[in-house]
């Protein structure tokens, strides 16, 4: 039966769905190759309804939709203190690849910037052999699936991220991280190239709004005592340097990735996600800004 919300969620694609904006990611060789113009929205519910407009089910790499995800995984295996000691949770008002740390604390100022989770993949527990299971069963544990990666986006990016590595020797260098920096790095390389659907992303929002329980599949992804951290940091840093014109707008917790996807959580209700590649000048997918702010304001998500 067709309820409110899929009319809301068709009325809102079709608003998107001619908005051509913005560019492809293309500093990642391989993600200058994906079809520009796939457009899919998402809604999951906290009691696990799914409704869903355009191509849900094509699977893009999370990209930086992976950094909530495994900071939790780090205040899982280590403690939120242990964690809080090596990565602040102050908002960076910065581009998402700087270059930089606090100049009082000499941490990461947050863990949704590329310094701060790089950090966190350091901080998952185990071998570095195993380091990139773990994470990808977390993530799969969220999403209700077992997702897999695109090992053509992972060695694209393992060949060209100089930046990235260029912030793991810098934070090997403050003392940050204390093995060998290439190992945080190459995770932090694998964990965006994990593949998820703007369904997977939907019901990875929805987890967390359901206090870190998977809900159609009951399994728990996330300790509750964690989801408030990971969507304190979504809220304040998720959209990097237009995360304050994000919560005045959208007013909902966010993470945003260069593969296109975007996911948003109302505690408590539902989780968003929107898949669309195009990209503006802060990384995040123009059709998805337009789209959750639509979606925000349709359904009444601001939580202010
Ligand atoms: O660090 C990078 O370059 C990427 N693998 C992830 C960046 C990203 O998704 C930024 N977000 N919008």
């Amino acid at each position: 039966m067709r309820t409110v919300v899929d009319t809301i969620l068709a009325e809102v694609f079709e608003r998107c769905r001619d908005n051509r904006d913005g560019t492809l990611a293309d500093y990642i060789p391989e993600l200058a190759e994906v079809p520009p113009d796939t457009f899919s929205l998402c809604v999951a519910t906290a009691d696990g309804h799914v409704y869903e407009a355009g191509s849900s089910d094509v699977e893009f790499t999370i990209q930086s939709i992976s950094k909530p995800l495994t900071y939790g995984l780090a205040l899982a295996d280590r403690g939120a203190d242990a964690v809080a000691a090596k990565i602040d949770v102050e908002p960076s008002g910065e581009p998402f690849n700087e270059i930089s740390l606090d100049p009082v604390t000499e941490r990461p100022r947050n863990p949704m910037i590329n310094a701060g989770a790089i950090t966190a993949a350091s901080l998952v527990a185990g071998e570095p052999a195993d380091r990139f299971e773990r994470i990808r069963r977390c993530y799969s544990a969220y999403a209700g699936r077992d997702l897999g990666i695109d090992h053509d986006v992972y060695a694209s990016e393992a060949r060209t991220g100089h930046r990235n590595r260029a912030i793991g020797h810098m934070l090997r260098s403050f003392g940050i991280i204390t093995d060998d920096p290439e190992d945080a790095v190459d995770l932090y390389f694998r964990q965006c190239s994990i593949t998820v659907t703007s369904r997977d992303l939907a019901l990875m929002a929805a987890t967390l709004a359901n206090n870190g329980t998977n809900p159609l599949t009951g399994d728990c992804a996330l300790a509750p005592e964690h989801v408030e951290r990971v969507l304190s940091v979504m809220t304040s840093c998720g959209m990097y340097d237009a995360a304050g014109d994000w919560i005045a707008r959208v007013g909902l917790p966010a993470k945003s990735g260069v593969g296109g996807g975007v996911m948003a959580v109302l505690p408590g209700q539902i989780g968003i996600a929107v898949h669309s590649p195009r990209l503006d000048a802060h990384g995040n997918s123009v059709r998805g800004v337009q789209a959750c702010r639509e979606l925000s304001k349709a359904l009444e998500l601001h939580f202010l």
